[in-house]
């Protein structure tokens, strides 16, 4: 049993993981699959965080880390005066930037819900907004032809149980109540929702959660959703913050902001450039996940403008490269001072964000390249190929696009490269 090189102690992993594991699915493989097809082709997304918090403008942690009393915190509501139909702008602008799916704050830790809900008047139709913001995120969303998610914070400073729960029964009892009441109004009163996009689970485990029993609810009522890990158990896909790295064997999403807030933060001005953030995203589509991108709306709605200027200027390019990005597979080619790379099939998509000038050189490539062109222009590129370099040569001195200028590879195989076989082979020198 334990040949083929399989160690007694991994043998006991996999044998006590396996049962463990299969208790905390509520999807089988095969159906995660079915149900995964338009995420794991949609690459790219926007994550939108709104709520009380914009009206102070200092990140949507405000209310903890300044510990803003709930009572003094709540009068925001009377304040939180959205113009109207925000969210068009929002996803005629997720369109432009070539996003195909948004995420929105329902309702974050504050605990204010964006939504109609019977189980509070903490909420934007019964207080001053005087409107359900989740609808007009839905209906805007759909119109722009993208899915829909909603984002939603098990963890609530605002309910009254919602720390008292993980040490008195009786406040657990009715904060799981009113969670799982909360999630099934959004999955019933919104038509179709496509991704469910769970935050922050303190103070309870899955099992004061009741996790499963919660997830099991949203797959009966919302058939085609995916769900993301945060209510302590792993669903389908895993959510790195901040930060980029795949999963192995299970779908990923790396959600980013373009400053250092998701909520709206006023004196934040720590922005990305749209290089950086196409950068991330190319990573992203290299390794196999997806970008989910954030956009923290002022109070009123309005995207901030350094935002539209950054998703706008990544639009534009998607439109000229997003074949590069958007059917991607993995891909293995790192090495490069001045690239980055994905690929489709045999082709390699080489991504220069610091231009040389008339030559690009990838060194260790293992492939015969058949041909390559500027993927914006469809340019013919030339190029001359020994054992341990293709050059591509006769290049403008300045980029041909901006701000990254992709090079369309076709290769005789699925492109791999070795730079080992560089440093080991590659003659040397006599002394
Ligand atoms: C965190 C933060 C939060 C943000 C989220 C996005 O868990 O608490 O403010 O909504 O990450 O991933």
């Amino acid at each position: 049993m334990m040949s083929h090189g399989v160690s007694r102690r991994r043998y006991l992993q996999v044998i006590s993981a396996a049962p463990a594991a299969a208790a905390w699915q509520t999807s089988t493989d095969e159906d995660r699959e079915r149900r995964m097809k338009w995420w794991r082709e949609a690459r790219f997304g926007m994550f939108i965080h709104w709520g009380l918090y914009s009206v102070l403008g200092r990140h949507e942690w405000v209310m903890e880390n300044e510990a803003i009393p709930v009572a003094e915190y709540e009068k925001l509501a009377a304040r939180f005066r959205p113009k109207p139909w925000p969210a068009r702008e929002w996803a005629a602008l997720a369109r432009k930037a070539g996003m195909k799916y948004m995420v929105m704050t329902t309702k974050h830790h504050e605990g204010f819900c964006l939504f109609r809900t019977e189980t509070t008047s903490y909420c934007a139709p019964k207080q001053a907004a005087g409107r359900d913001l989740v609808k007009e995120y839905v209906d805007a969303a759909r119109a722009e032809g993208l899915r829909v998610g909603f984002y939603y914070s098990l963890m609530d400073w605002h309910h009254p149980d919602g720390a008292h729960c993980r040490n008195d029964e009786a406040a657990r009892r009715r904060f799981v109540d009113y969670i799982h009441t909360q999630v099934r109004e959004l999955m019933t009163n919104y038509g179709k929702v496509d991704i469910l996009w769970y935050d922050v689970a303190w103070p309870l485990d899955a099992e004061g959660w009741e996790s499963l029993k919660m997830n099991r609810m949203v797959r009966r009522l919302q058939p085609d959703i995916i769900l993301n890990n945060r209510s302590r158990i792993p669903e389908d896909f895993d959510t790195p913050e901040q930060r980029i790295e795949a999963s192995k064997g299970r779908y990923w999403e790396s959600c980013m902001t373009m400053n250092d807030s998701w909520g709206y933060h006023r004196a934040d001005d720590n922005w990305k450039n749209p290089k950086q953030c196409l950068r991330q995203l190319i990573t992203c589509a290299r390794l196999g996940g997806n970008f989910l991108l954030n956009v923290g709306p002022m109070p009123d709605g309005s995207v901030p403008p350094e935002s539209v200027r950054i998703l706008t200027e990544m639009g534009a390019w998607l439109s000229r490269n997003g074949a590069s990005i958007y059917t991607a597979e993995p891909c293995t080619l790192t090495r490069s001072n001045y690239m980055s790379f994905t690929r489709k099939g045999n082709t390699l998509f080489a991504h220069v964000h610091y231009w040389p000038g008339s030559v690009v050189t990838i060194a260790g490539l293992r492939n015969r390249v058949l041909s390559a062109r500027l993927l914006a222009s469809g340019t013919p590129v030339k190029f001359q190929q020994d054992e341990f370099r293709v050059r591509f040569v006769g290049l403008p001195e300045a980029p041909p696009d901006h701000p990254i200028t992709t090079l369309a590879v076709e290769c005789d195989g699925e492109p791999r490269q070795d730079t080992e076989h560089v440093r080991v082979n590659r003659p040397r020198a006599g002394v």
